[in-house]
């Protein structure tokens, strides 16, 4: 069976689809076969061209049932399913099939109280500080922010995902072959934190992942040539196998 994690939460704008494609390039990254779920029907499907996890559409509920059902028959994957927000009652009912579910929140008020709202409706969530800033100032204030509203949510609250100005190339279709380190490296980190959650130990076959920071987003061009960048390497094989031990590319199944 596989794995599958939610992201909700009833706040729009939180960061839950980015970081739903960052998770499964995290994950892919990492050698883990993931699959992005689209549940959200205001979002386009977005092909697999350049990635290296699977993408799904499952926006209609027969759609959503059959992934699930797929997802469940199979071993070895990861399935990463992007909520929409206002919708409460769907969000229960996908966090209902959920091994892990993510919040996403940001820096503000209204983010936070938002947050401790949906950490109450989902007792086993785990809430995600998104786009955290990366200038020192606003970086200091988040924390505190933090710090204040949420302390004591000890293993609840996982790192914070810094703001990435060129996450937006994972939501790109197809998707850039060369992405710039500082991305690939937040996707990485952001996967291990959730496989730890999850007690999924994996080799760490990557090197070691580098401290670099990108400039504060709204002072430079979205993927600035300075930024290093990464070739993508040999993609991680896609083929599973069902229980009775048949080969299975879920990229080639119809959901
Ligand atoms: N880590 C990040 N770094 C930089 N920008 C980000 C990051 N995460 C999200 N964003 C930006 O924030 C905006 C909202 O993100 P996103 O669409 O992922 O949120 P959402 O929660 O899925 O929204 P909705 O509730 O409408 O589904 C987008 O412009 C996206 O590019
Ligand atoms: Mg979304």
């Amino acid at each position: 069976m596989a794995q599958k994690i939610c992201i909700l939460g009833h706040k729009g704008g939180t960061g839950k689809t980015t970081l739903s494609h960052m998770l499964c390039h995290g994950m892919a990254l990492l050698g883990q076969r993931a699959v992005a779920v689209l549940t959200d029907a205001e979002r386009e499907p977005l092909s697999k061209e350049g990635r290296r996890y699977v993408t799904v559409d499952a926006r209609s509920d027969e759609a959503l049932v059959r992934v699930i059902e797929k997802l469940d028959s199979i071993d070895g994957w990861i399935g990463i399913i992007d909520g929409g927000a206002n919708r409460i009652e769907l969000d229960q009912h996908l966090a209902g099939y959920a091994d892990l579910v993510l919040l996403p929140f940001r820096d503000s008020q209204e983010d936070v109280r938002a947050v401790i709202k949906d950490l109450e409706r989902f007792p086993h969530a785990m809430a995600v500080p998104s786009q955290w800033p990366n200038n020192l100032w606003a970086r200091r204030s988040a924390d505190h922010l933090l710090a204040q509203q949420l302390d004591g949510l000890g293993e609840r609250l996982l790192l914070p995902v810094s703001t990435v100005s060129a996450s937006k190339m994972l939501l790109e279709d197809p998707v850039p072959t060369r992405l710039p380190t500082v991305l690939n490296n937040a996707c990485r980190e952001l996967a291990r934190q959730v496989l730890e959650a999850l007690h999924i130990v994996v080799a760490e076959a990557e090197a070691p992942v580098e401290t670099e920071v990108e400039p504060e987003p709204e002072a430079t061009p979205s993927v600035p040539e300075s930024l290093p960048e990464e070739t993508a390497p040999e993609e991680p094989s896609l083929a599973g196998a069902h229980a009775d031990g048949a080969e299975y590319d879920i990229s080639k199944e119809e959901v």
